[in-house]
């Protein structure tokens, strides 16, 4: 595998994006330290000593459409890599891992396409793993393995489990058109089919209960009316 370790830098997924271009596919980026690491929807993502952050460059020949997807492999991938370490964690759709109802991985997909096809994928996770102290801003919304099982666990035992289990998962879908096996397990681990929900968009919030996860990774929901509805990607938040 190509994998490249750096001290410090300002993003890995910054980096990979500018090696994308002429980077083999499935190069792997990772840092001890991310000082300006980024989030969903323009957020910032401050990491700390103790996690992990990881940037993939995939070179999929898929269509724009099939992005999302890949964030759904790769959640799917770390959910089961926890698995294998008896660590419990739940995926919250479309891309964040969770702990007893915290946060400790977010996934950020990114991509260059020229028209509708696409030249590289980069996925960006951060994993809070052994990192304990959460600034006073999130520390009611984070939470790392070690603060919620407090059980010590190697980064880079972490790290080679998702590169394995998201090879396989990956080239599932890739080359033998499987999302299923993804999908499947994303519902598995799913923290919110079932539950009340609201539906976050432009700052509107529209409640709804989540009904399932459709064949394309998909959220389906219910409005208040009984309409129902596909969601491709957006914010959540469960309701008590
Ligand atoms: C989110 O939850 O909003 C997504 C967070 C993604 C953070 C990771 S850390 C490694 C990679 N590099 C970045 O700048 N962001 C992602």
């Amino acid at each position: 595998r190509n994998i490249i370790h750096v001290d410090t830098i300002d993003s890995t997924n910054s980096y990979a994006k500018t090696i994308g271009p002429s980077c083999d596919d499935g190069t792997v980026i990772t840092c001890e330290n991310q000082v300006e690491g980024r989030g969903r929807l323009g957020r910032q993502w401050k990491s700390h000593s103790g996690s992990i952050c990881m940037s993939i460059v995939l070179k999929p020949d898929i269509d724009i459409s099939q992005v999302s997807k890949i964030t759904q492999v790769c959640a799917a991938s770390v959910s089961l890599s926890l698995d294998e370490l008896k660590v419990d964690a739940k995926i919250k759709w479309p891309n964040d891992l969770m702990i007893n109802n915290k946060k400790i991985c977010g996934i950020l997909t990114e991509m260059n396409s020229y028209k509708s096809h696409v030249n590289y994928v980069v996925i960006g996770m951060g994993l809070n793993v052994n990192n304990e102290d959460f600034p006073d801003e999130i520390k009611d919304i984070a939470t790392s393995i070690l603060s919620e099982t407090g059980r010590y666990i190697e980064r880079s035992i972490i790290v080679s489990k998702i590169l394995n289990n998201f090879e396989i998962l990956y080239n599932e879908f890739i080359n033998n058109k499987n999302f299923i096996l993804s999908l499947n397990i994303c519902k598995l681990k799913s923290n919110i089919i079932g539950k009340n929900i609201n539906l976050i968009k432009n700052k509107e919030v529209t409640k709804a209960k989540a009904l399932d996860l459709g064949e394309e990774g998909d959220l389906i929901v219910q409005y208040e009316n009984g309409e129902i509805d596909s969601i491709i990607s957006g914010e959540i938040s469960v309701r008590e």
